[in-house]
């Protein structure tokens, strides 16, 4: 399929999940609350915000160590109120968040606002990730993309979006929950029906995602996966640690091929 095909085929929102919208558009007003509904949200900034700024360093040597970002474009897919999109702000970076629920990113905006020099390096906009890939092909150092692809229909298309705005060599950057019987006890059960740390109906155990099937869509679609590190909250802390295990959350870092190493994307859509 040539690219302009694939541009139309991708045009309209088919990664976006109409339940999805109506559990977060629910959901927003509690996306800067720390110790709300999002709290878990909060507290991974300490382990992913180092994870992105550490991984994206390694290929840049001169960096401001104020703003250790600066001059990078980062894509931040399914922004929700801007948690992660902030910090990556403060380091320096240039971010466009995304997000298909426009109530998400009134509160995205109206926090920036307070900050001025982050109402400048943000721009929020409603939309899904196919919806900017006109605009924003071969775009930005590194797309992120947190907590974000256990709530979106058609993965594989997810992927081979976040491989067209990348440019070559850039950075994409997943969060997520391991498809595992302890993710489902843990992660559901636990989480949603009994401590309610999570708020019910957030996950649905079907659409979780293994590291190993998120490596086999990413590899054939030009993503060399370079990291998959497991994480693990404590709910007694409020806090996250790294660990080997990676059966109930881990980060994902992997690279777009440069020019020449991959042509397009695996073609099955
Ligand atoms: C658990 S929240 C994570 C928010 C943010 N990434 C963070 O970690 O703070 C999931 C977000 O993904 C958004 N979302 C759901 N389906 C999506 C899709 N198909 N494409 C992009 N974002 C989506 C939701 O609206 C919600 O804001």
């Amino acid at each position: 399929m040539d690219r302009s095909s694939w541009k139309k085929l991708y045009s309209t929102s088919q990664t976006v999940d109409s339940k999805e919208v109506k559990t977060f558009q629910a959901l927003a007003h509690s996306w800067w609350d720390e110790q709300g509904k999002f709290a878990p949200l909060h507290s991974m900034n300490d382990l992913r915000v180092p994870f992105i700024r550490d991984n994206l360093l390694k290929t840049s040597t001169n960096h401001d160590p104020g703003k250790p970002l600066s001059g990078m474009k980062i894509l931040d897919v399914g922004c929700g109120g801007g948690l992660l999109t902030e910090p990556l702000g403060r380091l320096g970076a240039s971010v466009v968040g995304i997000d298909p629920v426009a109530e998400n990113i009134k509160i995205a905006q109206h926090h920036k606002s307070f900050d001025p020099v982050l109402d400048k390096r943000i721009q929020y906009r409603v939309c899904s990730l196919e919806e900017t890939l006109n605009e924003n092909a071969e775009c930005f150092d590194a797309v992120v993309a947190s907590e974000v692809v256990e709530h979106v229909n058609n993965l594989e298309m997810f992927i081979q979006c976040c491989y067209q705005v990348l440019k070559p060599g850039g950075s994409l950057f997943i969060t997520t929950v391991n498809k595992t019987q302890l993710s489902y006890v843990l992660g559901i059960v636990f989480s949603e029906q009994i401590a309610g740390i999570v708020p019910k109906g957030t996950h649905t155990w079907e659409k979780f995602v293994s590291p190993e099937k998120l490596e086999s869509i990413l590899e054939p679609n030009g993503l060399s996966v370079e990291t998959v590190a497991g994480m693990v909250y404590n709910p007694f802390s409020g806090y996250w640690h790294w660990t080997e295990n990676t059966s109930l959350n881990y980060a994902a870092h992997a690279v777009r091929a440069r020019a020449q190493e991959h042509l397009e994307p695996a073609e099955s859509a």
